[in-house]
């Protein structure tokens, strides 16, 4: 950072040429090495991989489908160690039409109709999170499919709601008459670790689950029922005419203490309940904790929680409560550059029980009209949230939001049909992350800046390489270096062209706005991850979905993927072998520091 102040690069690396192919590529001098593959054994008993006979038995001790947030949890618990600890890993939705042969992902009806109970379990065994017991050795990383600290959290495993809405009315079930447990946790997508060394893992499109028997259902404020999925047709649960409360139970932040693989993950109702996709969190000067969190849906909403009681530094016990009890805000952004952030506390302004909201549980239960009803700023989708250390700036990955009408700007989401993005700067008063106002900025808008209709925004020595966009997840290593990600979708072609990766971006100084390739996916997956381990000298990666978003649109494969025929079998490229969503450690060749 005091690089940049002075003009000089924050990163030194030759920048990956853009592209689609059926691999993926790093930067020229460093090594990507696969970690682990969907399928491979994560508990000592689990059974070898073997896609053609697959079981929700088997699945449920296997790494499961579509890793999206890595988290390093440093052993032993406490200490920097760069090279030995556990990775946390979500895994946030499955692609039936890639891990099962002879379904036809095409359509939602072909899929359904071929669709049974045992594949349906087998996705919900694939669902949650993995910890894995990881050790470099020699330059080289490695998982212990023995460990005993490894855990498999799968849509099965029993977790605790707690904070205000645990146990209210409307969190209850026939299964849970308490409404203090929820058996499962569901598209787990980005994430956070805590300073205290737990997981924070984001619920975020739960309402997909969520099945209706009539397929005109109308979906609520969270889209539910979304019937994305037909488990509802085999467990009651996600039939929202059998147990109306169950899609309550989901959407929340969840912890989990990865050091204990017998702790119950909890789902923490303070933080809110919407399509969370991620959880940043950060320590003040006056040991408050606050936690930044977006809701990826077009038009809403950027939140942030202040805990009411403080952090103490080696009370790992207490640390644990503070995300139950506090004040939930969300964010108005101002045409002046101000940031506003609104208190969502019942009875106060328009939070009362005559606009439905009887309690603050039910207001956390329904945080989206609560966001409605004190007028917060809609979004172009809010992703990934981080701060960083160093300055105190807060990134907000915003992603893109195809459905904004001209007449429908404002000044941190001003342009329409929104196909590229745009990465928002929130910066606190004297680094004071509990202040009510902020200021914020732009940082960069996404698209290709030779595009003059595309109307994108990145520093000029922005190479054609260097480019992106769609935003999604993003890390700041520990030099406070910014690193983003980026997820296309089906859109690709029109978004930008090349397939997703991992971009170096210069926030300060004369080159701010600044972007390089470092890394990019296989065709059809998305970029998720990134993680750096406490010495920068390792970045971990997960990539998502191989061989499914857009294929149709990969020349010369031309249509959409299935089992029996991917656009791409990575990372095993062995006849048969379907394409799986891998963790990926990138090094340097001989060792150093990622990116100089
Ligand atoms: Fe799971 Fe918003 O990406
Ligand atoms: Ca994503
Ligand atoms: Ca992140
Ligand atoms: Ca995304």
């Amino acid at each position: 950072a005091a690089a940049a102040a002075e003009g000089k690069p924050s990163f030194a690396f030759t920048e990956v040429e853009f592209g689609v192919d059926e691999t993926h590529h790093v930067a020229a001098g460093y090594d990507a090495d696969i970690l682990i593959r969907w399928g491979d054994p994560v508990l000592a008993d689990a059974p070898a991989f073997d896609p053609m006979k697959q079981s929700a038995a088997a699945q449920g001790k296997q790494f499961g489908y579509n890793n999206d947030f890595v988290g390093f949890a440093p052993l032993p618990l406490g200490s920097n160690t760069p090279d030995h600890g556990l990775l946390c890993v979500n895994h946030e939705y499955t692609d039936e039409e890639v891990m099962f042969p002879g379904l036809n992902g095409e359509q939602q009806k072909a899929k359904f109709a071929a669709m049974t109970k045992d594949l349906a379990d087998i996705e919900i065994a694939a669902h949650g999170g993995s910890v894995i017991e990881i050790r470099k050795v020699a330059g080289k990383w490695t998982y212990d499919p023995k460990s005993s600290m490894n855990r498999r959290i799968t849509g099965e495993t029993e977790c605790i709601i707690t904070g205000p809405a645990a146990g209210h009315a409307l969190m209850k079930t026939s299964y849970d008459p308490t409404g203090t447990k929820v058996r499962g946790m569901l598209n787990n997508c980005a994430g956070g670790m805590t300073p205290w060394g737990t997981w924070l893992s984001a619920e975020e499109n739960f309402n997909g689950y969520f099945w209706h028997p009539d397929e005109k259902a109308k979906g609520d404020r969270y889209g539910v029922p979304g019937r994305w999925y037909n488990w509802g047709a085999y467990h009651d649960r996600f039939d929202v005419t059998k147990e109306p409360n169950e899609a309550n139970r989901f959407g929340w932040i969840v912890e989990i203490d990865p050091y204990d693989p017998t702790s119950t993950p909890r789902k923490r109702t303070a933080l809110g309940r919407f399509k969370h996709e991620a959880c940043s969190v950060a320590i003040t000067k006056d040991n408050s904790v606050v936690a930044y969190s977006g809701d990826d849906e077009r038009f809403d909403y950027v939140y942030k929680f202040v805990s009411a009681k403080k952090y103490v530094a080696g009370d790992r016990a207490h640390n644990m409560t503070l995300l139950d009890e506090g004040t939930l805000y969300v964010g108005k952004f101002n045409t002046d550059g101000s940031l506003e952030w609104l208190p969502l506390v019942h009875g106060q302004g328009k939070l009362t029980a005559e606009n439905g909201f009887r309690d603050q549980a039910e207001l956390l239960i329904k945080a989206r009209l609560a966001g409605d009803a004190v007028g917060a700023t809609k979004m172009d989708r809010p992703e990934d949230i981080e701060v960083n250390p160093k300055t105190n700036a807060v990134y907000v990955m915003l992603t893109n939001n195809s459905r904004r009408k001209a007449d429908q700007l404002d000044a941190a989401n001003p342009r329409a049909e929104n196909l590229w993005g745009q990465v928002v700067e929130m910066l606190p008063p004297d680094g004071d992350h509990t202040a009510t106002k902020f200021t914020w900025n732009i940082l960069v808008k996404g698209g290709n800046p030779q595009l003059a209709e595309v109307g994108a925004m990145f520093h000029a020595d922005t190479s054609k390489n260097g480019w992106f966009s769609c935003p999604d997840n993003c890390a700041v290593d520990n030099q406070g270096r910014l690193w983003i990600t980026t997820d296309q979708g089906e859109g690709w072609a029109k978004a930008s062209g090349k397939a997703d990766g991992v971009y170096a971006m210069e926030t300060a100084g004369p080159l701010r706005g600044k972007s390089m390739m470092f890394y990019r996916v296989p065709v059809g997956a998305e970029m998720c991850g990134p993680c750096f381990a406490p010495d920068d000298q390792t970045l971990f990666v997960a990539v998502q979905h191989p061989a499914t978003d857009g294929t149709d649109l990969y020349k010369p494969f031309g249509k959409l993927s299935t089992f029996e025929e991917p656009a791409t079998r990575w990372p095993d490229f062995k006849p048969g072998m379907p394409p799986r969503p891998s963790v990926v450690a990138i090094t340097k060749k001989g060792g150093g520091v990622i990116g100089s």
